[in-house]
């Protein structure tokens, strides 16, 4: 969903478990920055892509240039083959996705495209049911599963594959008004039917696609590959919490299993080849009742409104006043029940979300699992370093929400290449994410840091008072307040990370912050070194957004214990900004006009051109331009200097905050490649190990369209992709495209 700057309201896209009063603007600030400091850039992210040969590891971090073992022989590039030779693409507010001369792209599968033969192909009026095998909506991460022609597994196709992706959510949050004929009842109680349809368009799909002879793909509607993974769909606990008290609920009184996955965002995938995807913003779906927290009288309550769930809070669509039926009725987690342990209601099924959720993409009979030991909070992508024989994987994951916090899990088993099968798959899950070490990021203002292992052997989480953590399966579970024990350092919304195949440093989106104040009042943070912007942007002619309206990309070098070491320096590759915004103060990565952005989120690794990749989910620019995506040649931690922020507090004393800010990039290494359709972000990254066919999802576009004009097109803000030639209807549908190049050649050249 587009990021809004608006926190006084339960936001459901942004949850934020500290909220308190809305942030009051400052003047003092505002008259020193307001002039036209106006940068929103946003700074979009990109899924994980995929692997270029033998390794599946879409993100292979470490010193050497690929993840073991090497990746099977590409088609030889071009000789005159330069990277970011395109010409960048002009920052846009058409309805239409635009991409550089000399490059096409193609929709090829939209919300609600059929998943087999007996559904019918999409009306898109509002009338269309059977959800559970159709796709969802709200494109977002995604990840290529290769498949050879005799359909197995296979490391090096590129002209069939599987691409597994999130839906994450559905446009308007209350009715999801364009899967409805008349836009659906926004009023309590929400319709049986009409909450059937909205639950099946989350979750996850896994959808076969194909390059014909003729060089155009397409998705294949009856492969028997195809599936959906919906929020009512059986799924495993694995890790500490599968069989905890914490997790026994009426569906599973043995805490083995719960019911589905929910706002799946960003992605990753494994060295073993499984499809990796995190439960984002998942607690406002449900909700508890007014007269809970006293009913509960434990700390439970402490637990859930640490995670954004109030007692009488209402739910984002209020599935639990569906009806009577458990389906509907797990919705509502009030502790309602007689059983001391919960198993007779739902009282412990928020611990059952939060997790990065591991799935077999090539085989739908298999259960996916909830890798609980690599904590619960609002999960973006899951990114593992260089998988390196005889030593423990590190998965990188950053937590969704304004103030909250960098994360990595070392597992307790020691790499060994023989599982770089996609035979192992989930099996190999069981081996490498059920055991292991949590650690929370402190960015420190030497430009150094560290990793805090969150285990009751840390005497700040055994003696903390806020909350009595019982073991190691309550710190997964409670990880945001184990981390706060730590002292961990709070961060501008960490999105997507992923890992630079050249030397192993981590990059991390912190799409924005509307929280970061010079003056901090309520839930509010000062600037830090990792943080160090606080300022205001103005919207169109009048709107202001205060904070870090426009985000930046943090990066990261592991000490030389690699993976388990628990230090690393890190540095600012890039900030957001608009490109007239003051150098000194906001635009500190001097972006130019074809390079400035807003709001990063999406962001990957290409393993074929080693392209950075970087997408943007904004609120902040879109007076100017829609989401993009942006191709990048980083270059390494420390090629930049140390910078020095003087701000005046409200009281005229000086806040000077020192922050290391990446070489600026040049021409050749910082470049707009895409605009999205109007209201969209731009989300997903996967290629062919060949790097010439790139898939990427538009998520939501037409979004800001009122519910009231349901029935009359024209005043619908988008109507892609159907003005792209795609599909039945006006209404607009996330979709995914895929970009190929005309000539023939790798993506970003
Ligand atoms: Fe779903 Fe944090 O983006
Ligand atoms: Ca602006
Ligand atoms: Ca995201």
């Amino acid at each position: 969903m587009t990021k809004s700057n608006d926190v006084s309201v339960r936001d459901f896209n942004e949850e934020d478990s500290n909220t308190s009063a809305n942030p009051t603007f400052d003047s003092v600030l505002a008259a020193r920055l307001s002039r036209r400091n106006i940068l929103r850039g946003s700074i979009g992210s990109v899924a994980t892509a995929v692997l270029g040969g033998a390794s599946l590891s879409a993100c292979g971090g470490g010193d050497d240039p690929a993840p073991a073992p090497a990746p099977a022989p590409a088609p030889a590039p071009a000789p005159a083959e330069k990277l970011l030779a395109f010409t960048a693409v002009a920052k846009s507010l058409e309805d239409k996705v635009t991409v550089p001369a000399g490059y096409t792209a193609t929709v090829i599968y939209a919300l609600g495209d059929s998943l087999r033969a007996a559904t019918p192909d999409y009306k898109n009026d509002g009338t269309d049911a059977d959800f559970e095998n159709r796709a969802g909506d709200h494109h977002d991460g995604m990840e290529w599963f290769g498949l050879a022609a005799d359909g197995k597994a296979s490391l090096t196709s590129n002209d069939r594959g599987l691409l597994a992706m999130n839906h994450e959510a559905t446009t308007d949050e209350r009715s999801s008004f364009f899967i409805h004929a008349d836009g659906g009842k926004a009023t309590l109680p929400r319709p049986a039917a009409e909450t059937d349809k909205e639950v099946n368009v989350h979750g996850i799909s896994v959808v076969e696609v194909k390059k014909a002879a003729d060089g155009k793909w397409s998705y294949v509607k009856d492969s028997a590959f195809n599936f959906r993974l919906t929020p009512w769909s059986e799924v495993e606990l694995s890790g500490p919490l599968r069989g905890h008290a914490l997790a026994k609920t009426k569906y599973s009184p043995t805490a083995v299993k719960t019911r589905g996955t929910i706002n799946n965002c960003g992605t990753g995938k494994s060295p073993w080849g499984s499809f990796l995807t995190g439960e984002e913003n998942w607690a406002g779906y449900f909700s508890r009742g007014a007269a809970d927290d006293a009913a509960r009288g434990d700390k439970s309550v402490v637990a859930l409104k640490r995670y954004g769930s109030a007692q009488g809070g209402a739910s984002r669509h209020g599935w639990e006043t569906a009806g009577t039926d458990d389906k509907y009725q797990r919705f509502n987690n009030s502790k309602t029940g007689v059983s001391a342990d919960g198993s007779d209601d739902y009282r412990n099924e928020l611990n059952t979300f939060g997790y990065i959720v591991e799935v077999d993409a090539y085989d739908k009979t298999k259960l996916a699992k909830k890798r609980t030991a690599l904590g619960r909070f609002a999960h973006e992508s899951a990114v593992f370093g260089k998988a390196e024989a005889g030593k423990p994987l590190a998965v990188y994951m950053g937590d969704d929400s304004r103030g909250e916090y960098i994360y990595k899990f070392v597992s307790e088993a020691v790499w060994d290449a023989a599982d770089a099968t996609p035979a192992s798959r989930i099996a190999a899950g069981d081996k490498y994410l059920d055991k292991g070490k949590l650690f929370v990021a402190k960015f420190n203002a030497d430009g150094k840091g560290e990793w805090i292992e969150l285990a009751m052997s840390n005497t700040a989480i055994a003696a903390y008072t806020a909350y009595k953590f019982a073991d190691q399966a309550d710190i997964c579970v409670n990880t945001r307040l184990a981390a706060d024990a730590v002292g961990a350092t709070k961060m501008d919304r960490p999105e997507w990370c992923s890992v630079n195949p050249k030397n192993g440093e981590v990059y991390y989106s912190l799409t924005n912050n509307s929280n970061r104040r010079v003056d901090p009042t309520g839930s509010q943070y000062v600037p830090d070194s990792a943080n160090p912007r606080a300022y205001t942007d103005v919207k169109g002619t009048s709107s202001t957004q205060a904070g870090n309206p426009n985000g930046h990309i943090l990066r990261l070098k592991e000490d030389a214990a690699g993976a388990a070491a628990t230090g690393f320096t890190w540095d600012v590759y890039l900030f957001g900004a608009e490109s007239s915004a003051s150098p000194s103060a906001i635009n500190l990565s001097n972006l130019t006009g074809d390079q400035d952005f807003s709001s990063p989120d999406g962001l990957a690794f290409s393993p074929s051109t080693g392209i950075c990749w970087i997408q943007t989910d904004d609120g902040a620019y879109t007076d100017v331009t829609n989401c993009m995506m942006l191709a990048a040649l980083p270059g390494a931690v420390g090629d930049g200097a140390k910078k020095t922020l003087s701000y005046t507090k409200a009281d005229g004393s000086k806040l000077n905050v020192d922050t290391y800010v990446g070489k600026a990039a040049s021409a050749d290494t910082l470049k707009r490649f895409l605009v999205g359709a109007k209201d969209c972000e731009i989300t997903g990254l996967a290629e062919t190990p060949d790097g010439k066919a790139l898939f990427v999802n538009i998520q939501h576009p037409g979004e800001g369209t009122a519910m009231a004009n349901i029935a009359d097109p024209t005043k619908y803000t988008s109507q892609w992709p159907s003005n792209a030639g795609y599909g039945a209807g006006k209404r607009p549908r996330s979709a995914t495209i895929v970009i190929t190049k005309n000539d023939g050649g790798r993506i970003g050249s």
